[in-house]
């Protein structure tokens, strides 16, 4: 097989710069180790920058998210007892999307087999070869049959736990990385949110949060252990744990628990992003933890900026932007990790004790919930970095 860009992983960042690349006339591939249905099923966050909306919408793959999507003005922190909303729209005009990543990814895949795009699943040993200057050639067996895609560029966009980041030799890149001392343990709930927006909690037990999929359907969250088992916990005790973090400032109807999971949470970068012909995208180079709603942002950012250097590569042959896509993305990547690590630790409980750094917390969240300066350096971050 042959094709100009070899794009390894049908998340939202392969499966977007797919079909960016397509808009520009460049043919790409790509590869996928999971089912389809594994990848439409996958319940992820599900929070979307104004501009990435925009984004979906504009470039025809917005029919769904228009209809379905719940469109927020802002959020809101409780602590002490009390709610406090953060009006985006209201601070600087903007607004946020409840998608989740699962129907992103369902529509990308959908548009771009309409489109005729090539998308192979179920795919397995796959490596990449001669990206080091060379022509380089994916290898993979589909169906049981080895195969292999040349081409002009690979694009890695297969996630942390991929296969190309560690295809790059190790004296090439480097990490960097801070992991936190607890986890998520996230659950989808046949029962209504208890506010209309997102509620963030600062408790003496624990974050909390409170999300949503639709009017009857909740996703909720709480801080746990980081290597906590879900299944240690029962149904009444993660309701009961919920209501308690909640603090009383809004009532919570329980529910039947659909699905439940730990998440880890870490803020991993890669510098740089590219080495020779391979570029990488999304988790592949880079995972915030949840708390800044920005993991899929992110990776739709990458490819934006990854899709226009290679379409000046094809059009003009200007090889300027190609050369500068870690920097550009590295830029916006590292002003996400800065905003997502201080998002996770302004609202976790770090001790068992209340000592000096609790006591700072708090006067940090009554600061940022308090002040319009401090709301709108919020708001510009969750709703998204201006992109041009
Ligand atoms: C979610 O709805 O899954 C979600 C929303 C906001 C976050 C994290 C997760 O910060």
């Amino acid at each position: 097989m042959r094709t100009q860009v070899g794009i390894v992983g049908a998340g939202p960042a392969g499966l977007m710069l797919s079909h960016l690349l397509h808009l520009a006339g460049i043919d790409s591939i790509v590869i996928e180790n999971r089912s389809r249905a594994y990848c439409e099923a996958r319940v992820r966050a599900g929070l979307m920058e104004n501009w990435v909306a925009q984004l979906l919408i504009d470039t025809g793959v917005g029919e769904r998210l228009n209809r379905e999507a719940m469109v927020h003005d802002g959020i809101y922190v409780a602590f002490g007892g009390e709610a406090r909303h953060i009006d985006f729209h209201k601070l600087i005009g903007k607004r946020v999307y409840i998608y989740d990543q699962k129907e992103v990814v369902t529509d990308l895949i959908a548009k771009r087999l309409g489109d005729g795009g090539q998308i192979l699943f179920e795919v397995e040993d796959t490596s990449i070869h001669d990206f080091d200057g060379g022509r380089p050639k994916i290898r993979f067996r589909h169906g049981g049959a080895a195969q292999e895609i040349e081409c002009d560029f690979i694009a890695g966009c297969d996630g942390f736990h991929g296969i190309c980041r560690p295809s790059i030799p190790a004296s090439a890149w480097r990490g960097y990385d801070r992991v936190y001392p607890f986890g998520w343990l996230g659950v989808l709930t046949e029962s209504p949110p208890p506010e209309d927006e997102l509620i963030y909690c600062f408790h003496e037990r624990g974050f909390a949060l409170f999300s949503m999929r639709g009017p009857q359907v909740s996703r909720l969250y709480i801080q746990v252990p980081p290597e906590e088992d879900a299944d240690k916990w029962s149904d009444a005790q993660i309701w009961g744990e919920l209501e308690t973090r909640l603090g009383g400032v809004r009532p919570l109807k329980r529910g039947k628990i659909l699905q439940k999971g730990v998440t880890p949470m870490r803020s991993y970068v890669t510098e740089p992003m590219q080495h020779g012909r391979l570029f990488l995208a999304g988790d592949a180079a880079h995972i915030v933890p949840p708390t800044g709603a920005k993991g899929m942002n992110l990776a739709i950012a990458d490819v934006r900026v990854l899709s226009r250097a290679f379409e000046a590569h094809y059009k003009s042959g200007g090889e300027a932007l190609l050369k500068d896509y870690s920097r550009t993305a590295l830029n916006r990547v590292w002003k996400g990790q800065r905003f997502s690590w201080w998002m996770t630790q302004m609202l976790h409980r770090h001790s068992d004790e209340i000592d000096f750094d609790t006591k700072r917390q708090i006067a940090e969240i009554d600061y940022v919930t308090g002040s319009v300066a401090a709301m709108t350096s919020l708001a510009e971050n969750y709703a998204g970095l201006p992109m041009e």
